[in-house]
């Protein structure tokens, strides 16, 4: 069934496709972009010879629209989202959209679906997937000629189905990334390639996997598609760093707010799979995932229960509550973190 405005069930979203109002499009042709519109379509058509077919010369990003209590509607450091994807596109030799541009499409393109905005307190928000693809007649491994941009839009509940409720992971045999890769843009195929690992987590009813550092299969990397962060015994919030991870938003937002509202010591380093009795919490972090307790971790033989298997821990809560305060417009936000859709 086509969901129409009037049969959704704000509430009881789930994390799954849905068609909305209008999409913005733009194209790269002859080294520019077109200004880019509004349209109400829902499928691309593009060369068979695409280099995003063929050569996975694509990245996208993600994003939400939240809806404030007084039914506004903000975005969080939409910015930062903007400089990431240009940062993909550099590494696949693609155009970059410049972030002024990209965030005026998201506003408009946001404005455009205003009614597809969640309720405040529904417990969903406004996803904005922007992609962008290389696209035009081609055969040869090379960068392509054309270009599009795109963003559409659709309402979503919870990533993982627990919401604050702790679920467990898997450590993957697998990578997602290399030493030396693209571990750290959001590109098409670090996804290709989680797709089998996360499909045998999931047989396993886990949530998802962990995934280690590629060199040497020791050090936490990735939760999914989320990054990692854990609570040391005596408060530190730690989150691990390395060149093939994704640099998460949310990620390094916690990292500020750790420090600066809940008065934490942080560090960004090495976490040691053989050191997790060093934490007494643990989660995954992301615009989809929000804050994800972590339960337990399955690493081989051994699994590593962290706060609880039930409950999340006094710490994640407090910064699940001061993140989320502020993407829904209740608490106020460290400069230019927010930006309005409509006052
Ligand atoms: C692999 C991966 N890591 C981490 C994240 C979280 O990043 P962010 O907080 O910017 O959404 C995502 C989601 O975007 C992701 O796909």
């Amino acid at each position: 069934m086509k969901k129409t405005l009037q049969n959704l069930d704000w509430s009881n979203l789930g994390f799954t496709y849905m068609d909305t109002d209008y999409r913005f499009i733009s194209y790269w042709k002859d080294g520019q972009w077109d200004t880019g519109s509004l349209d109400s379509g829902n499928t691309v058509t593009i060369n068979q010879g695409s280099t995003a077919l063929h050569y996975g010369q694509q990245v996208f990003e993600g994003m939400k629209a939240y809806r404030t209590k007084e039914g506004d509607i903000q975005l969080f450091r939409p910015e930062e989202n903007a400089k990431r994807m240009a940062k993909s596109c550099q590494r696949l030799m693609m155009p970059d959209y410049p972030v002024d541009q990209f965030v005026e499409a998201v506003k408009a393109v946001v404005k455009a679906n205003e009614s597809w905005v969640p309720p405040y307190e529904s417990g969903s928000t406004l996803y904005i997937r922007p992609y962008m693809i290389g696209v035009g007649e081609n055969i040869g491994v090379k960068p392509a000629a054309e270009y599009i941009f795109s963003i559409f839009v659709m309402p979503v509940g919870p990533y993982f189905k627990g919401g604050l409720t702790p679920t467990n992971f898997i450590v993957s045999d697998y990578d997602r990334a290399a030493p030396h890769g693209t571990g750290a843009a959001k590109v098409g195929g670090n996804y290709a390639s989680s797709l089998m690992p996360g499909h045998l987590a999931h047989q396993r009813q886990f949530s998802d996997c962990i995934y280690l550092d590629p060199a040497t299969h020791t050090k936490i990397e990735e939760v999914g598609s989320a990054n990692f962060f854990a609570i040391t015994h005596d408060d530190v919030f730690v989150t691990p760093y390395s060149p093939s991870i994704l640099p998460s938003i949310t990620k390094y937002s916690l990292l500020y707010l750790a420090e600066h509202h809940l008065g934490m010591k942080v560090s960004e380093g090495d976490v040691y799979l053989d050191q997790l009795g060093m934490f007494k919490e643990a989660g995954a972090c992301g615009t989809a995932a929000v804050i994800s307790p972590i339960g337990g971790i399955q690493n081989g033989e051994d699994f590593h229960v962290f706060y609880s298997e039930t409950e999340v821990g006094p710490v994640t809560y407090e910064l699940y509550r001061t993140l989320t305060a502020i993407q829904f417009g209740d608490l106020e936000a460290p400069e230019g973190w927010i930006v309005k859709i409509k006052d």
